[in-house]
């Protein structure tokens, strides 16, 4: 195991009705004025905006709110966001929606107390001071209630990019399982998508011995199996919701993560598909992932088949491990299809001849050297071929 600090300070609020309490927890953290961030409607049609607010209220706390963040969220309004916050002087930015306002907001919190354009952080500068942030959320997926990172999409050049810095950690995050019940299908397997993918990220280290964080992301894994076909045939199963939803947050705040190396190959080749096509990124994560997978499994056949034995149920073969491997890879494809994901290029609205297109931003663009790094590492014509295996 390597060695590692981890440092996850954020207050953990679970539960039914929790997020009347939202007041309560801003002011618990020292805020006294509020921009409440949010997505294309969602919050407001479930009446959700008017709680939180009453909950400011309720606190004498004030508020300016900017809504419109869209999926795969832009620097447009961020920008936005950040002259509000001066013009207004708010103290504390809230987060109400999914990963997509999160990171929005995170962005909003970084780049007001920032004298430089926030996107030098999405250019790899750390995230040393941001106003605090508090997050109510929506939808189990990003993780990025608990993380640390945020992705934004600059428009000129549809670079999507990450930061990252504990200061844009939320000091709270609200989870009530009950908000997500309004999820559209598609976005509830989308979500769940995400939550398996943050695990494999994880799972595919270089690092020997992490028998205790395996077999963590080994028990989510099995969760997310469990409980994600329970949420698709019934949405309103609150249990199951709750299970998903604890299990989004522990597969990104990297308590499955530490002391080992992770790979994280899928989500770089995954993030050019959703910055050219506005696809949903846990869509563009279930095509990406059987392909890379294939791809790296020769680096280290064993840690597919274990994956594939101890969450797949696979027989292991010893005299062919590759056989288990690739039958592990199957397996969480099939999975993934069942609960309604896209499997190809096709489903997902990409087309075969952007392949240059995207190899070249993925390889090139903002300052990248060629490669992309991970598990393995690739160059343009790794990642050439593993897009050309998703059509
Ligand atoms: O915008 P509204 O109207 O709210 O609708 C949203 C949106 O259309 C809708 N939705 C959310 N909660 C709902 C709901 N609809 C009905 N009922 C509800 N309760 O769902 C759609 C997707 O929302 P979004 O916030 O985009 O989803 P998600 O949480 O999957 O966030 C995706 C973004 O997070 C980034 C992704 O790249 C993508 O940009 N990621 C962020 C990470 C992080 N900060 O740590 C890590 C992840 O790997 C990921 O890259
Ligand atoms: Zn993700």
């Amino acid at each position: 195991m390597n060695n590692f600090d981890f440092y996850s300070p954020t207050y953990f609020v679970f539960g039914k009705d929790r997020e009347n309490e939202a007041g309560k927890y801003v002011k618990m953290f020292g805020g006294s004025k509020v921009l409440i961030h949010y997505g294309g409607g969602s919050v407001v049609r479930s009446g959700l905006l008017d709680r939180v607010k009453a909950s400011l209220n309720a606190e004498n706390i004030a508020f300016v709110e900017l809504g419109g963040v869209k999926p795969n969220p832009r620097s447009g309004l961020v920008y936005e966001g950040i002259d509000l916050c001066k013009r207004e002087k708010v103290d504390f930015v809230l987060a109400v929606g999914g990963g997509s306002s999160i990171d929005s907001a995170k962005a909003i919190a970084a780049g007001v107390v920032y004298d430089g354009d926030f996107w030098d952080f999405y250019r790899g500068k750390r995230i040393e001071e941001a106003l605090p942030v508090g997050t109510i959320l929506t939808i189990a997926a990003a993780g990025s209630e608990g993380s640390p990172d945020s992705v934004i999409t600059k428009e000129e050049g549809m670079f999507k990019r990450g930061a990252s810095g504990d200061a844009i950690r939320p000091r709270f995050s609200i989870l009530n399982p009950a908000l997500t019940q309004t999820l559209p299908a598609f976005q509830s397997a989308a979500g769940i998508t995400d939550i398996m993918a943050h695990l494999y990220e994880r799972y595919l280290t270089n690092s020997e011995e992490v028998e205790v964080t395996d077999r963590m992301i080994e028990a989510l894994l099995l969760t997310m199996k469990h409980e994600g076909p329970r949420v698709i045939a019934d949405p309103n199963n609150y249990e199951a919701r709750a299970n998903i939803m604890w299990a989004g947050t522990m597969a990104h705040n990297n308590s499955c993560g530490v002391g080992r190396s992770q790979d994280w190959l899928s989500h770089t080749i995954e993030h050019e598909l959703s910055a050219l096509y506005d696809c949903a990124h846990g869509a563009g994560l279930a095509v990406t992932m059987p392909a890379v997978f294939k791809y790296e499994l020769s680096h280290n056949v064993m840690r597919f088949a274990q994956v594939a034995v101890r969450v797949w149920g696979c027989q292991m073969d010893f005299a062919h491990p590759e056989v288990t491997a690739l039958e592990g890879i199957e397996a969480f494809r099939n999975f993934l299809i069942s609960i309604g994901m896209p499997k190809n290029f096709e489903e997902l609205g990409a087309k075969e001849e952007d392949i240059p297109a995207l190899v070249n931003v993925l390889c090139r663009g903002d300052g990248r050297d060629g490669n992309i790094y991970g598990f393995i590492t690739l160059n343009e014509e790794d990642c050439t071929k593993i897009y050309k295996m998703m059509v």
